[in-house]
């Protein structure tokens, strides 16, 4: 017996599940985004301000993005919503599988999945490095021995080991950049959102941090989402994506 999907040999008889093959073979490329972002719209002043105007956006996990574009381009109020800390006007967001829109309990999604890196690092000034690190771990049931290790851990991981005493006023502003990223990675979140994170540093301490972030999303896979207006910051990411008046108009990989 000879059909297109029926073959006869010897008696035995082969079915041709090629079309299944080719199914295999594609599952096994296809990656599901870690981000998906459907025609996000964000409007501010009763809709006279549109921040995002139809954003479209794939994010695969241990991607390492940068987001440029012109002041007032739309970057911070994306990246808000990309950390739940805001909530579009239209459209959807799925991050690891879950509809931001519809969850519950926003506050342990981002506790639990982003790390923060924002430019006013809002360290708590009365607080010591240790504290202020460990403040990402509380509600989540670890004792405190074991927060104070991990934070021990992530502080040594930033070159702050000696300082970890000290009250931010009493460190420059690269170090309490540092601290910001010791803090944003120490509950092993699965993206880390920093918003301008070398803006208010000078060069020099600026390229120490991206390169700070770098190693992190190096050690520990993490997705890492840059926002900047400096295109120098921008080429160091593995993907850059331009922005402007709320909408993507390139996406790029730089290799
Ligand atoms: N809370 C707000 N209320 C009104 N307008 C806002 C608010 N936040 C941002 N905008 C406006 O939305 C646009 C995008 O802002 P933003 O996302 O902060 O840009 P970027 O970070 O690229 O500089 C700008 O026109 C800004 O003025
Ligand atoms: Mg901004």
């Amino acid at each position: 017996m000879v059909d297109e999907n029926h073959i006869t040999l010897d008696g035995e008889e082969y079915v041709n599940n090629e079309t299944y093959q080719e199914d295999d073979e594609y599952d096994y490329y296809y990656e599901e985004p870690l981000i998906s972002l459907f025609d996000l719209v964000k409007e501010y002043d009763d809709g006279s301000v549109k921040a995002l105007n139809g954003i479209n956006l794939d994010i695969f996990e241990g991607e390492f993005v940068s987001i440029i574009g012109p002041s007032g381009s739309g970057k911070s109020t994306l990246l808000n919503m990309l950390g739940a800390l805001d909530i579009p006007t239209r459209g959807e967001i799925y991050i690891d599988g879950i509809n931001l829109l519809k969850a519950k309990d926003l506050s342990d999604f981002r506790r639990e999945k982003i790390g923060f890196v924002f430019q006013l690092h809002n360290l708590i000034p009365n607080l010591s490095v240790m504290d202020n690190v460990q403040i990402p771990l509380m509600h989540t049931g670890l004792s405190s021995k074991e927060m104070k290790k991990r934070a021990e851990e992530m502080i040594s991981a930033v070159g702050l080991a000696d300082k970890k005493k000290q009250k931010p006023n009493k460190l420059s502003g690269g170090q309490r950049q540092r601290v910001a990223i010791a803090r944003a990675l120490v509950n092993k979140p699965s993206i880390i959102l920093a918003d301008e994170p070398t803006g208010s540093l000078d060069t020099k301490t600026g390229a120490m941090v991206l390169k700070l972030l770098r190693d992190m999303h190096d050690a520990y896979n993490v997705t890492l989402i840059i926002v900047t207006h400096d295109i120098n910051v921008a080429n160091l990411a593995e993907r850059t994506i331009k922005i402007q008046d709320g909408q993507i108009i390139e996406d790029k990989y730089n290799y």
